[in-house]
């Protein structure tokens, strides 16, 4: 098969990736950003695959502005990080099939192989076999699940590590301890988790939509609490030997 994809937000950092990996199987891409690239209407009638790889907060208005332009043969998909508002918008503004898409890593990776891939089918069979392959057959892990399970899966995956270095950053904002000082004091780990919370930094909109747009979320932060107060409890105890016991039973994600 060979035909033209159109990526809106190819321009930027996912929708870049999206088109240099399209580019690489192969098939001609056009793109668009903001401001610059393929008028949209000369896209769908060009393009009967169009991407959607825009900021969060812009998705499901750059959805309502395609999704009508497409046609009932092609197919219609996003690479954003939540899943349930972006299919229900692609389902209700286009006549076309629909599948989400969430590749589980950044733009600097160098290969799928070895990545996950979420796909959430919504409407129709044609393009699924199509999408599967494309990824699948460059080695990336396809798993395929609804919007709903999705979107509470990335709350813990994603919220709640981004969370966590969020978390880590304020309080050293809070701490008020000078920069010269954490850098004297640091260890290998300290550092680490610096360069986290200045990734985050470095692109504050993504990771803001990560954490705000998320309906699971609420969740997460109530989980969070009773948490923090079961340890805060055990460090005023100093119970150093029930503390030890829920340490080593760190590794065991479920709790099970
Ligand atoms: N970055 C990641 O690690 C990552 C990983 C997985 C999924 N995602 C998802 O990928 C999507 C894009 O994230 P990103 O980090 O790649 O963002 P980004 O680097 O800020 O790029 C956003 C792109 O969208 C374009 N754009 C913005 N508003 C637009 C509009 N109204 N119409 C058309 N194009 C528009 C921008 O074009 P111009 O700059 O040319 O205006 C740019 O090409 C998000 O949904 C995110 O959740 C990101």
């Amino acid at each position: 098969m060979n035909f033209p994809i159109g990526v809106i937000g190819g321009t930027g950092g996912m929708g870049k990736w999206m088109v240099r990996f399209l580019e690489n199987e192969g098939f001609r891409v056009e793109t668009r950003g903001r401001n610059r690239g393929t008028d949209l209407a000369k896209m769908a009638a060009a393009c009967p695959v169009i991407v959607v790889a825009v900021p969060m907060g812009d998705t499901v208005s750059v959805i309502g502005d395609v999704g009508p332009l497409m046609r009932e043969d092609g197919l219609l998909m996003d690479l954003t990080s939540l899943k349930k508002a972006p299919v229900e918008a692609m389902l209700r503004s286009s006549p076309s099939e629909v599948i989400g898409c969430h590749p589980l890593f950044g733009p600097g990776v160098p290969s799928v192989r070895g990545e996950n891939i979420v796909l959430c089918p919504a409407r129709g069979d044609r393009w699924l076999p199509w999408v599967r392959d494309l990824f699948g057959k460059r080695g990336a892990r396809i798993v395929e699940t609804t919007p709903e399970h999705h979107d509470r899966m990335m709350a813990v995956v994603q919220g709640m590590t981004h969370l966590n270095t969020v978390l880590f950053g304020l309080y050293l904002r809070e701490s008020g301890i000078s920069r010269e000082d954490l850098r004297a004091f640091s260890t290998p780990v300290f550092r680490a988790k610096r360069a986290l919370a200045e990734k985050i930094a470095s692109s504050p909109s993504l990771y803001s939509g990560i954490l705000s747009m998320n309906p699971h979320m609420g969740d997460v932060l109530k989980r969070c609490g009773k948490v923090l107060r079961d340890l805060e409890g055990l460090l005023e105890r100093h119970d150093g030997n029930a503390l030890a016991d829920v340490l080593s039973k760190l590794g065991n994600d479920s709790g099970n």
